[in-house]
C-alpha cells in the first residue's frame, strides 16, 4: 500500500465554521489500496484456508462458533458508533439505522442456531437401498464477499457470516458509501478469528477485487449489488465454471393494484414499499400499476401519503426522506422526472423532485407508459411511478417480459381475481406479498429472485447451504470410519 488514501464524505451538508461555505461533512478517510495489495489480502485467506486442510476449515464446528459468538459480543459493544455512521455516511434515519444494526445482530444469532439444529441433522446415518452413509457439508474455500450501500453492514454480514461460519476463508470489501462504518468491528475481527480468515480489503472496485478475480483464486463470489457490477466480476474468472456466486441484484418490484383494492389501505402500504429509506431497497416497489378507472381515486390518496412523510437530517426525531448518499443522484432522479414529463407524465404532488443539497422530495409521477426510461429502469430513489391499465393481462406481459424478478406485491380484496394471478407469477419472481409490501423480512424466509434479479437463494438457513457443499461418505459394509 503506498499510503494513498480516499477521503469520505457524508451526504449530509454543514456550514463550514470558518469559510462559512454550506458543504457535504467530511467524515474521515479509508486506505487506497492497490491491486497488489489487495492480492496481498487474497494470499492472507489463501493461506488460511490452505486448500480445505487450514486450522479454520478443519476446525469443529461448535469451536468456529465459539468464534463468531465472541465477534458478535464485540460487534454489540460497537453498537453507538456503527449506528452513527449509518447516519452519516448513508443519511439513514436513527430509527432504520439501530434497526439494521439490530437485525444484524439477529442475523448472526439465528444462523448460529440454524447451524446447531443443521449439524444435528446431518449428524444421523442415512440408509437407502442398502447403503448407509453420513452428509458431511464442507466449505468451498475463499469467498469475496461484497455488500451495497442500502444496507452496509446487513447485506454484506448477511453473505459473510454464514461464508465463515461453514469454514470458508474470507475476503471482505466494504461498500463504496457505507465505508467507515466497518472501522469500529476491525479490532473484533482481528481478535476474534485466526489470522488470514478474514481480511478487509479497500479502494477502487476495478483495481482492488478486478485482480482478485483475475487471480483465480476466488472460489465463491457473493456479491450484492447492480447486475452490472456482478457480470463484470465474474467475466474476469480465468475458470468461471469454478466460481460459485451468490448473487443478489438489480429489481424493478411491481405494485398490482386490483380494482377490488382497499384504496386508502393499498396508498399508505404502496408509499411504505416505495419509500422506506427514499426507495434505495432492492426490494422496493418502484413501479405501481393500477385500473385507468381507480387512478383518479388512487391518486390523490398516495399524494397524501407522500406529503405527511417528514424531510429532515438522519438523526432528527421522526426523519422519513433524508440525504441521498451518491453524488450526482438528484441530478440522475431529475433526468428521469424530465424524462417521464417528455413523455407525457405529470409530478403529481406538490413539489415533487425539487431538492436541495442531496436531499430530495419524492415525487409521483403519473400516466407513466412503457416510452419512458421509468417503465423499465431500476430508479433506486425517491419516485414513485405509476401505470395506468384496461386489462390484467397488460400487467401480466409486463411481469413476464421483465428482466427482474424479485418480488412483486398485489393490493385487491377479492381472493377469485388474486388466485390465479398468483399461480401467473408464482414462476415469474422469488416471493409474491399480498396486500403487502415487498421486503426482505423475516430474514428465515427464503430471499430470492428469478431472472436477472439473483442467483441462489439467501435465508439463514438457506445462505448455509450456498456457502457449502455436502459431502456423502457411504459404505455397504460396516460403518468404520464412518464419523
Ligand atoms: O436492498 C435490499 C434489502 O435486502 C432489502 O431489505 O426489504 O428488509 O428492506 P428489506
Amino acid at each position: 500500500w503506498s499510503g494513498e488514501l480516499a477521503e469520505v464524505f457524508s451526504p449530509v451538508q454543514i456550514r463550514d465554521e470558518t469559510t462559512g461555505q454550506i458543504a457535504a461533512a467530511r467524515l474521515g478517510a479509508t486506505p487506497l489500496l492497490d491491486s497488489a495489495a489487495a492480492l496481498t489480502a487474497l494470499d492472507a485467506a489463501v493461506r488460511a484456508y490452505d486448500l480445505g486442510r487450514g486450522e479454520w476449515p478443519t476446525m469443529p464446528l461448535l469451536q468456529r462458533i465459539r468464534h463468531v459468538e465472541q465477534f458478535l459480543a464485540a460487534m454489540q459493544q460497537k453498537r453507538a458508533d456503527v449506528v452513527n455512521l449509518l447516519m452519516w455516511e448513508i443519511g439513514k434515519n436513527a430509527a432504520d439505522a439501530a434497526k439494521e444494526f439490530d437485525r444484524t445482530c439477529d442475523y448472526i444469532r439465528d444462523t448460529i442456531q440454524a447451524l446447531k439444529q443443521q449439524d444435528r441433522a446431518d449428524s444421523h446415518f442415512i440408509t437407502e437401498q442398502g447403503v448407509l452413509g453420513k452428509i458431511r457439508r464442507v466449505p468451498l474455500g475463499v469467498a469475496l464477499c461484497m455488500g451495497p450501500f442500502n444496507y452496509p453492514l446487513n447485506e454484506t454480514f448477511t453473505t459473510l457470516i454464514p461464508a465463515l461460519m461453514m469454514g470458508n476463508t474470507v475476503v471482505f470489501k466494504p461498500a463504496k458509501y457505507g465505508v467507515l462504518l466497518i472501522e469500529p468491528l476491525l479490532d473484533a475481527f482481528r481478535s476474534c478469528f485466526p489470522a488470514g480468515v478474514i481480511n478487509v480489503i479497500y479502494g477502487r472496485g476495478r483495481e482492488t477485487v478486478g485482480a482478485l478475480m483475475q487471480s483465480g483464486k476466488v472460489d465463491v463470489l457473493a456479491f450484492i449489488g447492480t447486475n452490472k457490477g456482478a457480470s463484470d466480476l465474474k467475466r474476469l474468472h480465468p475458470k468461471p465454471h469454478r466460481l460459485k456466486a451468490v448473487l443478489g441484484l438489480d429489481a424493478k418490484n411491481p405494485a398490482i393494484v386490483l380494482p377490488c383494492a382497499d384504496l386508502p389501505a393499498t396508498a399508505k402500504e404502496v408509499i411504505a414499499g416505495a419509500l422506506a429509506f427514499n426507495g434505495q431497497r432492492c426490494t422496493a416497489l418502484k413501479i405501481i400499476f393500477v385500473p385507468r378507472a381507480q387512478a383518479a381515486a388512487l391518486l390523490p390518496l398516495l399524494a397524501a401519503q407522500i406529503d405527511a412523510l417528514k424531510l429532515a437530517m438522519p438523526w432528527q426525531a421522526g426523519a422519513q426522506i433524508t440525504p441521498l448518499p451518491e453524488p450526482g443522484k438528484t441530478d440522475a432522479m431529475a433526468a428521469l422526472i424530465a424524462d417521464a414529463r417528455d413523455h407525457g407524465a405529470q409530478v403529481v404532488n406538490s413539489g415533487g423532485g425539487d431538492f436541495a443539497g442531496s436531499l430530495m422530495r419524492p415525487a409521483l409521477l403519473y400516466p407513466v407508459s412503457p416510452q419512458m426510461r421509468l417503465y423499465q429502469e431500476e430508479q433506486f430513489g425517491p419516485l414513485v411511478p405509476v401505470v395506468p391499465y384496461d386489462d390484467i393481462s397488460e400487467v401480466i406481459d409486463y411481469v413476464i417480459h421483465s428482466n427482474f424478478g424479485q418480488q412483486l406485491s398485489i393490493f385487491g380484496t377479492d381472493g377469485r381475481a388474486i388466485g390465479p394471478l398468483v399461480d401467473i407469477f408464482a414462476n415469474q419472481v422469488g416471493r409474491i406479498n399480498i396486500n403487502s409490501q415487498c421486503q426482505r423480512s423475516p430474514d428465515s424466509f427464503p430471499f430470492t429472485g428469478r431472472k436477472d434479479s439473483a442467483e441462489g437463494t439467501l435465508s439463514v438457513q438457506d445462505a448455509l447451504h450456498q456457502f457449502s457443499i455436502p459431502t456423502l461418505v457411504a459404505t455397504k459394509g460396516n460403518e468404520a470410519g464412518i464419523n
